[in-house]
């Protein structure tokens, strides 16, 4: 008999929102939805709308509003939205100082109620962020993950097939690295239906994709006034799906190194396998000096902010 599936979504706001959404028009499984107390209310009515909807679309799945831990206890997954998001002008490492506190608030909650769930990062700054929710949970490796490098290479996608004029069905994109304005669009990776991206566009044009990619979501703020929301959930929705039902993809996340792409003990987004087993392995691919290059700068980045996060213990 097989148990219906349990998903903590940690932060009620514009990103839990839509992965609530997601996770019940996918009918991932039931959803629970938390907030600080003083969110409570919000939490509860967005789950409430959205059983409502639920009842028009004939999804069949519990959500539940809540700023009480014990509600996520033995969740399958928790994705983590908790913390602020930027305002224009600001950078992903200047939260640093208010979604610290948060995160590790967070994390020694979900030690304590769901210890085997397997974790997925998005509070920024992503790095630092993933790096101390695992240290204060302890959580094997493999169980947590930093949701950047799926929603950075939609972006990444998007661009190329804009400016290429083909669908964007057929472009794969890779970007990995740090999710900060360093980050490492990987264009030797990136394809048409598997032809090199350098054979569709120009060297000129595809630094102006790269330039913009790296600023995607500076972009999508200066217009809103917050983050975006959309495209980062249906991002994680991707992870906790390939964990739910085992689908083995492949997909560039923020994950734990020991030594992979000559880093250890810190998390940087690269390719990783996702199954049932979480992240089942990270898979190291060949890169341009180039590209080496840029990482090398990515890496140096999310080491000193890890290490401004070590400075505050
Ligand atoms: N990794 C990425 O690619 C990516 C992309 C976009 C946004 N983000 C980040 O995701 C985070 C959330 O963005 P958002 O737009 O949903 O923000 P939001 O302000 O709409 O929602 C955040 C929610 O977290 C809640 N919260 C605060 N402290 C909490 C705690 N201790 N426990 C539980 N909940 C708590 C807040 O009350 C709020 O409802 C931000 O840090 C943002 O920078 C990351």
């Amino acid at each position: 008999m097989s148990v219906r599936k349990r998903i903590g979504l940690i932060g009620a706001g514009n990103i839990g929102g839509e992965l609530a959404r997601l996770c019940a028009e996918e009918e991932l499984g039931d959803v629970v939805l938390f907030d600080v107390p003083s969110r409570e209310n919000l939490a509860k009515g967005k789950a409430l709308d959205l059983e409502q909807d639920c009842a028009l679309r004939g999804r069949d799945v519990s959500i539940q509003g809540t700023s009480n831990w014990r509600d996520l206890e033995g969740a399958d997954v928790v994705v983590i939205t908790a913390g602020v998001p930027r305002k224009p002008g600001q950078s992903r490492d200047d939260l640093v100082a208010t979604n610290l506190p948060i995160i590790r608030n967070v994390a020694a909650n979900a030690k304590a109620v769901c210890p085997g769930a397997f974790a997925i990062v998005i509070s920024n700054p992503l790095d630092a962020m993933v790096y101390e929710y695992r240290r204060v949970t302890g959580a094997p490796r493999n169980l947590v993950a930093g949701m950047a490098g799926i929603l950075d290479g939609s972006r990444l996608a998007l661009f190329v097939a804009r400016e290429a004029g083909v669908s964007v069905k057929d472009v794969r994109a890779m970007v990995l690295g740090g999710h900060g304005d360093d980050m490492v669009p990987v264009l030797s990776m990136t394809t048409v239906h598997g032809a090199p991206v350098a054979a569709v566009l120009s060297p000129e044009k595809l630094a102006a994709i790269v330039v913009r990619t790296r600023k995607g979501g500076g972009e999508i703020l200066a217009l809103m006034g917050t983050s975006a929301y959309f495209a980062p959930a249906s991002s994680a929705i991707a992870m906790a799906r390939a964990y739910l039902r085992d689908e083995k993809r492949l997909l560039p996340c923020a994950a734990y190194l020991d030594g992979q792409y000559g880093y250890r003990d810190i998390f940087m987004g690269v390719p990783v396998v996702i199954g049932g087993g979480g992240i089942e392995r990270v898979v190291e691919i060949p890169l341009t000096f180039e590209e080496k290059s840029m990482l090398d700068k990515s890496g140096e980045s999310v080491k000193s902010i890890v290490e401004v996060c070590r400075r505050t213990l």
